[in-house]
């Protein structure tokens, strides 16, 4: 069941297209990966579906209307959540004041739940930016998490971790999604990471889609290899 669509979403800054006619769809439960190589356009598509960036075509549905028009936070409040490429917590709050402010604008009623699921319990009261950054990044997933969303949009969470940081963040974002019943779409320059995490995979190049479906039929993929995953595949 499709819970959350891009139809042909194009974005333009100016005279450069950034995206064009990109199409995904995310499921409940089902963890949908995007990879390219720098500059393809990914974090171009999380803001468009977000609604932080106007498409210039195409349209965003979620559970079954057209909510192309919506601001970001009107997506936010009814379940459609994003975290962002680089880290935005605030860094002199605690950590437990930063995910008491969002849970009370999106009506968390389980956050130590959330709190639990990413293991953040012994930092609560320390100050965000006095965190180990990969902490940091722990706290920036279970922001998005917070209000129950039913799809979450993620841009790199993994960004700057370590690798066993990043095996971590990731299986216990593949478990959130899947106890929960969340759609997620994973952008991710961590290909080997992403290939583990995700029953789905689009592959973005120039801004269009190169390839899109199951992991392996991506890998094998004559395009995506030539483009983009060379001999290390
Ligand atoms: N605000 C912007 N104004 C103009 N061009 C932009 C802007 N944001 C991104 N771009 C351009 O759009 C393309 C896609 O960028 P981006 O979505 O950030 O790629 P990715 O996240 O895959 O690295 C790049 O060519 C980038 O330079
Ligand atoms: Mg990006």
């Amino acid at each position: 069941m499709t819970l959350f669509e891009g139809r042909g979403v194009s974005v333009r800054y100016g005279a450069v297209e950034a995206l064009t006619e990109v199409d995904i769809e995310l499921e409940p439960g089902v963890v949908h990966g995007v990879i390219g190589p720098n500059g393809a356009g990914k974090s171009t598509f999380i803001d468009a579906l977000s609604g932080r960036t106007k498409v210039s075509g195409g349209q965003v549905w979620f559970q079954g209307a057209d909510i192309t028009a919506r601001s970001p936070g009107w997506r936010r409040h009814r379940g459609v959540a994003r975290s962002f490429q680089r880290t935005s917590v605030f860094p002199s709050m605690t950590v437990r004041a930063q995910l008491e402010m969002v849970a009370r604008r999106q009506g968390e009623s389980d956050l130590d739940g959330v709190i639990e699921a990413l293991g953040l319990g012994l930092v609560l009261d320390t100050v965000c930016g006095e965190i180990a950054y990969g902490t940091q990044r722990s706290v920036d997933l279970a922001l998005a998490l917070i209000g129950d969303p039913k799809v979450v949009l993620l841009d790199e969470p993994c960004a700057g971790l370590v690798a066993d940081e990043s095996v971590r963040m990731l299986a216990h974002l593949r478990e959130l999604c899947q106890q929960r019943g969340v759609a997620a779409l994973l952008v991710e320059h961590d290909v080997d990471g992403v290939f583990r995490t995700c029953d789905r995979i689009t592959v973005l190049n120039l801004g269009q889609v190169l390839a899109s479906g199951a992991p392996a039929d991506v890998r094998a993929d004559p395009a995506v290899v030539r483009a983009y995953l060379g001999s290390a595949a």
